[in-house]
């Protein structure tokens, strides 16, 4: 359960560093999991926004069924907390299949893959997190499975060993990376279909808003479910925590009710601000225009610098600063825009002679 305090009763320094801590840190408590959990749509029509990409889902799985025939692979890709484990799960309640889930890290060796592959059965959807993360030797045997529904097994060594060609059912994987970039060419090669996911919008948000506080039971008010979608970055699971959040505050600070004034109170108490950055893409920007002074900085010097992992920074902060246009990647490195000056409050250094506005952006 998160913190609650006493009415009237301001709470200390370090407890709300704590909770604010606790809340733009990517790690979950198990209460987050919970409510993920019951949070989590089961169908297509659950599942808000992404119009495009439930579209061509929707043709795929009816076609599919209507062939009787197992769907072909797909690739989920996008930045955490989008709804890629959630549609992989649709997709398989959809065709009225079991799910297995994986992940890339969790299959150490070929055999442990082969082990999962032979007790898949018929039309099976196979879900492999964080597929970017495979090793060689287990993909090299996941090629075969996708493309021919076979395990080559190598029997013996050396001039006497033979090969035996497995029979696999005929199952669909669903891949998901938070970066399609990590994933080598063979691999990404033998998706049927690869699809991105994008930021929602803050009209898609505030519908996620509004239909986790009805699950929740949390009143919440049009205007309240909007202030709360515009700082939740585009991401759903970041969308919910915040619901939970300010439905403690409200509930301890007010009566329990959400409007727009107690969710915008209750986000700055939280340290989330008008446009839903939080102290760490704060602290990016603030490293990127005054402690290297707008110049260009590389990922492992940035990441040094507000002491953040290089692999979170680019996974989960930058995509979202770049979407916002405060950050841009150029050949030398990261760079804070105009727009991340004027959202600090500064003014934007005077651009070199001869440089076109445009390639700051
Ligand atoms: N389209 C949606 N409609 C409603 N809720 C959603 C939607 N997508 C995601 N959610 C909510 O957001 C939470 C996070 O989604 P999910 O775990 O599927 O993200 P993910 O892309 O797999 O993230 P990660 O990359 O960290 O694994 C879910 O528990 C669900 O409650
Ligand atoms: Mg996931």
């Amino acid at each position: 359960m998160s913190t609650v305090w006493e009415p009237g009763d301001a709470p200390d320094a370090s407890a709300h560093a704590e909770e604010a801590e606790r809340l733009v840190s990517a790690s979950y408590t198990d209460d987050d999991l919970e409510i993920d959990r019951s949070l989590r749509p089961r169908c297509l029509a659950d599942y808000l926004g992404q119009g495009r990409v439930k579209g061509n889902l929707g043709v795929l799985i009816d076609a599919a069924k209507g062939r009787d025939e197992a769907l072909d692979h797909i690739l989920l890709s996008g930045p955490p907390g989008l709804g890629k484990t959630t549609l992989a799960a649709v997709i398989a309640a959809e065709l009225g299949v079991r799910l297995r889930t994986t992940s890339g890290p969790a299959i150490e060796r070929a055999g442990d893959l082969a082990a999962i592959l032979t007790n898949l059965e018929e039309r099976d959807v196979l879900f492999i997190d964080e597929i970017h993360r495979l090793n060689r030797a287990v993909e090299e045997v996941l090629y075969p499975a996708m493309e021919d529904f076979a395990l080559d097994i190598v029997i013996g060594k050396g001039p006497a060993a033979r090969s035996l060609r497995l029979e696999l059912p005929r199952f669909t994987l669903v891949g998901a990376t938070t970066r399609t970039g990590l994933l080598t060419g063979p691999l990404r090669d033998r998706f049927g279909m690869a699809f991105r996911l994008d930021y929602y919008t803050p009209a898609e948000l505030a519908g996620i808003v509004r239909r986790s506080a009805g699950i929740l039971g949390v009143r919440i008010d049009t205007h309240g479910a909007e202030e709360l979608s515009r700082r939740s970055r585009g991401t759903p699971r970041l969308a919910n925590r915040l619901l939970k959040r300010v439905r403690d505050y409200a509930q301890v600070r007010h009566e329990g009710h959400i409007t727009e004034d107690i969710a915008a109170e209750a986000l700055a108490f939280f340290e989330v601000d008008h446009v839903g950055l939080d102290t760490m893409d704060l602290a990016i920007l603030d490293a990127l225009v005054h402690r290297f002074s707008g110049r260009p900085v590389g990922l492992n010097t940035l990441a040094a610098a507000v002491a953040e992992d290089p692999d979170t920074l680019e996974d989960v902060y930058e995509p979202y600063l770049l979407q916002l246009g405060f950050l841009t990647r150029t050949p030398k490195g990261r760079q804070a825009t105009p727009r991340a000056y004027e959202h600090l409050g500064e003014r934007a250094p005077a651009l070199p002679e001869g440089t076109a506005q445009s390639e700051l952006f």
